[in-house]
């Protein structure tokens, strides 16, 4: 899939996006190795620190579908610029996707700003710490 179809698709989750107390809209599509994309927008709740952002709802959505093997995730938002994930996502994002994977932000021009994983995240925590244990 052309990544600039993806980004249509991660501007159009963000419309199903609830974020009623920061009315912050973000979309994110999440594609798999198959070619299968999983959509997300972020879900805000009242006690304000349980909201869920766009980018993990699309990822858990994938994960509890059996999904394991992701090429790569859009993020739009309501800001003109680019809207990066949070390092909560990044973590998230790492963990579930791989530090491989493309992430792709579109502003609302519809530019694309391409970084690998790894370069928003780089020297990560992961798993292989906690398998020496
Ligand atoms: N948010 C996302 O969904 N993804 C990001 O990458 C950054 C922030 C959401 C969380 C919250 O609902 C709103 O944006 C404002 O922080």
């Amino acid at each position: 899939m052309d990544y600039k179809e993806l980004a249509e698709k991660a501007i159009k989750a963000k419309s199903k996006a609830l974020p009623p107390y920061s009315n912050f809209h973000v979309g994110a599509a999440l594609l798999t190795e198959n070619e299968k994309i999983y959509l997300g927008g972020n879900i805000e709740n009242s006690s304000y620190s349980l909201t869920v952002c766009a980018e993990r709802v699309a990822v858990f959505k994938a994960i509890s579908e059996g999904e394991r093997k992701f090429k790569a995730i859009a993020i739009a938002s309501d800001d003109t610029g680019f809207c990066p994930p949070c390092g909560a996502c990044r973590q998230v994002l790492q963990d579930l996707c791989g530090s491989d994977i493309d992430v792709i932000m579109v502003n609302q021009k519809k530019e694309l700003k391409i970084l690998k994983l790894s370069e928003l995240l780089p020297l990560p925590f992961g798993d292989d710490k906690l398998k020496k244990l």
